[in-house]
């Protein structure tokens, strides 16, 4: 199926790893042109080297931290007139103790996952509405509408995510631009694998690949038994992105293997 984003240019924030990284690959693939951000340099630079030699296709990599003003001013004046935009971030780590959630740690998450996504894309949608296009992507989580107790720096402040999107979105797509989210389940990436000791720490399990393996299954029943490659939401990521999706707005794809149980 050809996507039409070729020439296309596209933003992947947080696109160094994990389903940002697929994502960007799904895109270069189909080819767009490329920005993609991440905070540290060395992983980035190799990640954009990689795809754009795989895809032929121009790839520039910009240092910039979502969660801070200078990071997103970073990107907009690298890229400040993309058509499509996509954002992650990096997994918030699990709490443990809902008692020792402090404000501070509150204060980061919401800092990261909800205001830094929210600022980058009011960077870009009166550009978008200006152009007649744009195509906006937020990877979050499905513990946004499928509360976990040990993902409270995750879950809420993306609920607060998608309750924006979905008035934004019904606000700007009379314009052209579209703003859909995909919320992901178990998925086994570079920075799940990252979390794997601090998700020891908060059951206090003892640091064995093992034992804490066995403890996520046994806590994450999901019916298609596997955990997910970034791969398994990609595709999803690149049709939101693509024209084809004009009629797709402010939607919550959930992408976790029917471990969710909901009608909607
Ligand atoms: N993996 C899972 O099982 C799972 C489950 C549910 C939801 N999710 C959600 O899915 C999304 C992607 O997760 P993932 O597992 O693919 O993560 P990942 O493997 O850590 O990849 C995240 C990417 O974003 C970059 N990034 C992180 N924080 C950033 C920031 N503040 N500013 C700019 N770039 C940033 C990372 O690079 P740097 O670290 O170098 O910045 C990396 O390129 C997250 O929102 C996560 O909460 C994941």
């Amino acid at each position: 199926m050809d996507l039409l984003i070729k020439g296309k240019k596209a933003i992947m924030a947080g696109g160094s790893a994990g389903m940002g990284r697929a994502t960007a690959e799904r895109l270069a693939e189909a080819g767009a042109e490329l920005v993609i951000t991440a905070r540290r340099e060395e992983r980035l630079r190799k990640a954009a080297e990689e795809i754009a030699e795989k895809y032929g296709t121009k790839v520039t990599p910009i240092v910039a931290d979502s969660s801070k003003e200078e990071g997103r001013q970073a990107l907009l004046e690298a890229c400040p007139d993309p058509d499509i935009l996509a954002i992650t971030i990096k997994p918030p780590a699990p709490n443990g103790d809902f008692l020792k959630v402090t404000p501070e740690m509150w204060r980061e998450s919401v800092e990261t996952a909800l205001i830094g996504p929210i600022e980058i894309m009011r960077n870009y949608i009166p550009g978008m509405k200006d152009r007649g296009f744009g195509r906006i992507v937020n990877i979050a989580t499905f513990s946004a509408k499928n509360p976990m107790i040990w993902r409270l720096m995750s879950g809420p402040a993306r609920s607060a995510l998608i309750n924006y999107t979905a008035s934004v979105s019904r606000e700007i797509a009379q314009y052209g631009v579209n703003i859909n989210n995909i919320l992901p389940g178990m998925f086994a990436t570079e920075g799940a694998n990252e979390l794997m000791p601090i998700y020891a720490d908060a059951f206090g399990l003892e640091h064995n690949d093992e034992v804490i393996m066995n403890h996520f299954i046994e806590n994450n029943k999901i019916p298609a038994g596997f955990m997910a490659d970034a791969d398994d939401m990609a595709p999803m990521a690149a049709l939101l992105c693509s024209p084809l999706s004009r009629f797709i707005v402010g939607q919550n794809i959930v992408i976790d293997g029917g471990q969710h149980h909901s009608l909607f």
